[in-house]
């Protein structure tokens, strides 16, 4: 079987798209990150692909006459590299149909909340906010809403008193860290299958990524 080409769609500092670029280089997922894309000259990911070799591109969405144009255009670049699963990566923008209909089932999110719980920008201040005690991160396929489409993976984490939106966010980006790239795995091994909204994964996963731990410092 070939190696799975993945691509990458980033707008800022990129500590996900790092973790998965470390388990690559450790081999421990054996797939190829084909091209980093960014909507921001600014993003940090920019640097982390430098550093590891990768190829990137910077596509801004003003320099198109649509939203649509935008998304058909980072399709074009996708397919031409041959990816098979598109990995967003703290990417801040809602993905356009025109990217959703190339791969459909291909793209993967990953948000700060146990999701539906949360969903959208600043998921771990809502969750602090509305004082819930576990909290954590979930990796899901990428729909037409705003991150409602079916779970592969999630992590729980405590919620402590005196936690504040940094030190959550801490906690969970830890374990996003972890279940990312785990997700990335099991859909390069051919071990997720979709049916409805429920994803079957086949075979053992890493029990490690699930825990709850209040001992996290
Ligand atoms: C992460 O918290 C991720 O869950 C969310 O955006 C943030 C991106 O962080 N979608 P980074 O750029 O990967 O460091």
């Amino acid at each position: 079987m070939s190696i799975l080409r993945i691509g990458i769609l980033a707008s800022g500092r990129g500590s996900n798209f790092q973790s998965i670029i470390n388990e690559v280089e450790s081999q421990r997922l054996k797939v190829k990150i084909s091209l980093l894309i960014t909507d921001n000259p600014l993003a940090f990911a920019i640097e982390r692909a430098k550093k590891h070799g990768i190829e990137y591109l910077v596509i801004k969405p003003e320099t198109f006459k649509s939203r649509d144009d935008f998304y058909k255009k980072i399709a074009d670049e996708l397919k031409k590299r041959e990816v098979g699963l598109v990995v967003l990566a703290g990417f801040m923008r809602i993905v356009g149909k025109p990217l959703l209909m190339e791969f459909p089932n291909k793209i993967m999110n990953i948000h700060p909340a146990l999701l539906p719980s949360f969903p959208g920008l600043h998921g771990q201040k809502q969750a602090l906010e509305y004082g819930v005690k576990i909290s954590g991160c979930t990796v899901h396929f990428v729909d037409e809403g705003m991150d409602t489409g079916p779970i592969i993976i999630q992590a729980a984490v405590s919620v402590f008193e005196d936690d504040t939106e940094e030190s959550l966010s801490e906690r969970i980006l830890r374990y996003e860290h972890k279940i990312y790239p785990e997700a990335i795995r099991l859909f390069s091994e051919g071990r997720i299958e979709i049916q409805g909204r429920k994803v079957k994964i086949k075979g053992a996963i890493n029990p490690e990524i699930f825990l709850i731990n209040p001992s996290i410092e």
